[in-house]
């Protein structure tokens, strides 16, 4: 039996890919909060805190190594499988529709996104250079980066998020009221949990918690995938901190160009609380 708590599905491996009735797929644009979604969906779906979440890391290492690809490691998985993605909606296999997988798509505003993804390449060196923050403002705004505009990917996903069984949360909102998205998250997914096993999981959960917990923190993965010493992976967990490093006319730049890319959606994001 296969001891991980989640599977990365990847462009070139999810062709192969078969899902169950009773899978849950986790999608997001990275940098959204998807590590913390994974932690309070696996403690939901356990019932609370148990052994398996404090003892097993929530990320997988199956890519690193090339031992074994994200699909046969899923071929052993216990169901219901967790199967996390960064694929865009359009790319997601259609087997997963085809049997009416319930997914949670978790979004972020894309100014804390952008300085959060260019903190993680610093970090992980299998990603291409960013270049200075100068650079990678440019390349994200544009979509050059790994994994594409994200633009496309939130308002691909918002847009198809009533056809399918999809529960699209925010980044902003988990942080601003945790029992109610928690909960949220909970009904969602078929689970009725006590007040008191609410509390649990949020508290579990909370950044400070998760930034000291080796299970979710990063610190367990190789330095060569992702090097936890020159920054942390839990690095500030705010909504904000933007304000920190785009410059004025940088954040003239990105409204310019949010206005434009986001006009035609009824998609609304908060960069402050
Ligand atoms: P920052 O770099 O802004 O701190 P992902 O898991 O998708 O890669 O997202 C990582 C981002 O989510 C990081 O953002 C990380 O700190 C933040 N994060 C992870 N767990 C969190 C939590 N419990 N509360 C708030 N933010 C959290």
């Amino acid at each position: 039996m296969c001891s991980l708590r989640t599977v990365l599905l990847e462009l070139c491996i999810s062709k192969k890919f078969q899902a169950k009735a009773d899978d849950i797929l986790i999608a997001t644009y990275p940098k959204a909060g998807t590590t913390w979604m994974i932690e309070i969906m696996d403690s939901i779906r356990q019932g609370g805190i148990t052994k398996e979440i404090t003892t097993i890391p929530s990320h997988e290492l199956s890519f690193c190594f090339g031992v074994s690809s994200g699909v046969d490691l899923l071929k052993d998985m216990p169901s219901p499988r967790l199967v996390k993605t960064h694929l865009p909606f359009q790319l997601v296999p259609q087997s997963f529709w085809d049997k009416g997988c319930k997914v949670i798509y978790v979004a972020r505003n894309a100014k804390d996104i952008l300085v959060s993804y260019f903190f993680f390449h610093k970090i992980t060196p299998i990603l291409p250079h960013a270049g200075t923050w100068d650079d990678f403002f440019e390349s994200f705004l544009s979509g050059n980066v790994v994994w594409g505009s994200w633009f496309d990917h939130v308002t691909g996903w918002w847009d198809v998020r009533e056809k399918h069984q999809i529960l699209y949360v925010f980044y902003e909102d988990i942080l601003q009221d945790p029992m109610r998205e928690v909960e949220r998250v909970a009904r969602f997914l078929g689970h009725t949990l006590d007040n008191g096993t609410i509390q649990e999981i949020v508290k579990h959960t909370s950044f400070n918690m998760m930034k000291d917990n080796p299970m979710t923190n990063f610190s367990r993965m190789p330095t060569c995938i992702v090097d936890v010493r020159i920054s942390p992976f839990m690095r500030k967990g705010q909504v904000g901190d933007w304000k920190n490093h785009f410059t004025v006319a940088q954040n003239q730049r990105f409204e310019e160009e949010y206005r434009r890319r986001m006009a035609k959606t009824s998609l609304r994001f908060r960069t402050e609380l």
